[in-house]
């Protein structure tokens, strides 16, 4: 399928300038993820004009599309990645999973594209998005808006960083509202679920934000522009969620499944199947208290251990 027309389409210059990167532990891994980011977003860019070639893949219990933009950013990032650290496992959406990656402590998590459908829809919300779990847990993120140039950056307990182009780099933290009336609600404008409507109005956000990418859509937590990112499907994976999650953690905020049990990194099972509730933590316990009530309506019980 060759895809034809597109609109609402918006350019911006792309940041070229290295970035001060700090010298502690993951300082070549975040300077390789960062040089990967953007590398990846220009490949991607060269094919934003078309023509696209688009197809259609088995994505476990889902179709989903997937362009030539997606694959040439895969190779990219894990081609490198392999070189700079050979030891280390990877997990990448458009490569074959193998069971290597399970004996090992230290595993990227890549999704050269997040958000697939805005790049083909041509509506900007799209993301190259690495992250390097250790011993289960997300230490290191990248998340580059290649039409923007906005990148968020993060290494354990080395805090959120934004980068914009031709600014210096500026250190994110999240919302201080702990009112849920309040909050501002991020939610998928491509696979948002009929249910969020009951999830919205017994919750009573204040208004709702509707984006492609969870990248971005976590982004727009750490920018302050929302407070909260819900998304009920079982179908986001292990890629989608490490990156954004420890950019979310280290501006303040907070990642759990839809019950309140925090993300499992480098199972075997690749799907986030409990869902994904993340926040400004200021309300979190009060929100996962709010939703237990709903995911029992709609038969929802937790999966996995
Ligand atoms: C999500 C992401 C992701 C996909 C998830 C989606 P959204 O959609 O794009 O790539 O694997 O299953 O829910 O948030 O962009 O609409
Ligand atoms: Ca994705
Ligand atoms: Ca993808």
């Amino acid at each position: 399928m060759h895809r034809s027309n597109r609109s609402n389409r918006s350019y911006s210059t792309i940041a070229t300038h290295s970035i001060p990167v700090t010298d502690q532990k993951y300082k070549k891994e975040l300077r390789i993820a960062l040089e990967l980011a953007r590398e990846a977003g220009a490949a991607i860019l060269e094919h934003y004009e078309g023509p696209l070639h688009i197809e259609s893949k088995n994505s476990y219990d889902d179709l989903e599309p997937v362009t030539q933009a997606d694959k040439i950013a895969n190779d990219l990032i894990v081609t490198r990645l392999t070189t700079e650290f050979p030891e280390d496992g990877i997990l990448a959406e458009e490569s074959i999973d193998t069971s290597r990656r399970l004996n090992k402590s230290r595993v990227w998590m890549v999704d050269p594209l997040d958000g697939t459908n805005g790049f083909i829809d041509g509506n900007g919300d799209f993301a190259v998005q690495i992250g390097l779990a250790e011993d289960g847990h997300c230490v290191v993120g990248v998340v580059y808006q290649p039409l923007t140039g906005v990148l968020y950056r993060a290494v354990i307990k080395e805090g959120t960083w934004i980068e914009r182009p031709d600014r210096e780099p500026e250190r994110a933290l999240v919302s201080p509202q702990e009112n849920i009336h309040e909050m501002r609600l991020a939610a998928s404008r491509s696979h948002r679920s009929p249910r969020m409507n009951r999830v919205v109005s017994e919750l009573g956000f204040r208004d709702e934000v509707q984006r492609g990418s969870v990248g971005i859509k976590i982004g727009l937590i750490v920018e302050k522009q929302c407070d909260v990112y819900i998304h009920l499907s079982p179908r986001t994976k292990q890629w989608d969620t490490c990156a954004p999650q420890i950019i979310l953690t280290e501006a303040g905020g907070e990642l759990t499944d839809l019950f309140g049990e925090p993300l499992s990194y480098n199972v075997p099972e690749v799907q986030n199947r409990n869902g994904l509730v993340a926040s400004n933590g200021a309300a979190h316990e009060t929100i996962i208290e709010k939703l237990s009530p709903l995911l029992e309506e709609f038969g929802r019980k937790r999966v996995g251990g």
